[in-house]
């Protein structure tokens, strides 16, 4: 009996105790303040033990379809670059500020497609990854995947050229019928300024497809705010 109640004024301690840190605001919320050792870590195998469970029975389709992959190369420039790069570009105003840092996909990863299929649809509570399902279909999903498999190894040149393959549609149009938003401003590498874009060097492939961003991105941030559909945090800099 003493010791049940000796336990059971443990559990109240620790409730009150709990219940005080979270209300006197001592935990540190700024994502420039590294987490502790031992938080990293809970946070991360929580998210790896969650990912492989809920990712369990997922059907892959083929995704060495060229289509598909040019397909995801597209949508990848627009909504991915500005947070995880790409082949040349170092940082970005964007990541540089996130806790936990996006991991450069172009490294490869060990994440099974069905895996990286789950994450892309869902995303990532509390980490600034978005869930990419909530505004595209899985099919569209499934071509970021595709392209996520012929990342890993590409140049520069490549990249961009893989873009061009079917139909030379410039990046920016990946086919789809709704806006992305101009994330051009916060893909620009942070190392060098607000007009790097324009000032690195590229093979002529690559160049031309900048000179395209760039066009395509002052077409846009000329339209009325109101056109803007879902361009929240398109210019990265009057909010
Ligand atoms: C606003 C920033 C942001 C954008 C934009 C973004 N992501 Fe992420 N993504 C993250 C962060 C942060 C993580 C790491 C989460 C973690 O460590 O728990 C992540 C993780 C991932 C992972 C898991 C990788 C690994 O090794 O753990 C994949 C795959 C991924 N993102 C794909 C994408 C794709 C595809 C797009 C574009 C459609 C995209 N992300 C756009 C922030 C972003």
């Amino acid at each position: 009996m003493r010791i049940l109640l000796g336990a059971v004024l443990a559990l109240l301690l620790l409730a009150l105790g709990g219940g005080a840190y979270i209300y006197s605001g001592a935990y540190n919320v700024a994502a420039s303040d590294a987490h502790a050792a031992f938080v990293e870590w809970t946070f991360h195998k929580t998210m790896h033990n969650s990912v492989e469970e809920h990712a369990e029975g997922i059907d892959v389709p083929d995704l060495d379809d060229e289509q598909m992959v040019t397909q995801g190369a597209r949508a990848y420039q627009q909504m991915c670059v500005s947070c995880h790069l790409r082949p040349g570009l170092e940082s970005t105003v964007l990541r540089q500020g996130l806790n936990p840092q996006p991991p450069v996909l172009a490294e490869g990863g060990h994440w099974a497609p069905a895996e990286q299929f789950w994450i892309v649809k869902h995303g990532i509570k509390m980490t600034g990854m978005p869930a990419w399902g909530e505004t595209h279909a899985d099919q569209e999903l499934w071509e970021m995947v595709a392209f996520l498999q012929r990342l890993p190894g590409l140049s520069e040149p490549q990249y961009f050229a893989l873009m061009e393959t079917q139909g030379g549609a410039a990046p920016q149009n990946d086919g789809h019928d709704h806006n992305h938003g101009d994330m051009s401003a916060m893909m620009q590498d942070s190392s060098q300024g607000h007009h790097a874009q324009s000032e690195e060097t590229h093979d002529d492939t690559a160049q031309q497809n900048h000179h395209g961003d760039n066009g395509e991105a002052q077409a846009e941030s000329a339209k009325p705010a109101s056109a803007q559909e879902d361009d929240h945090y398109a210019d990265g800099h009057t909010h």
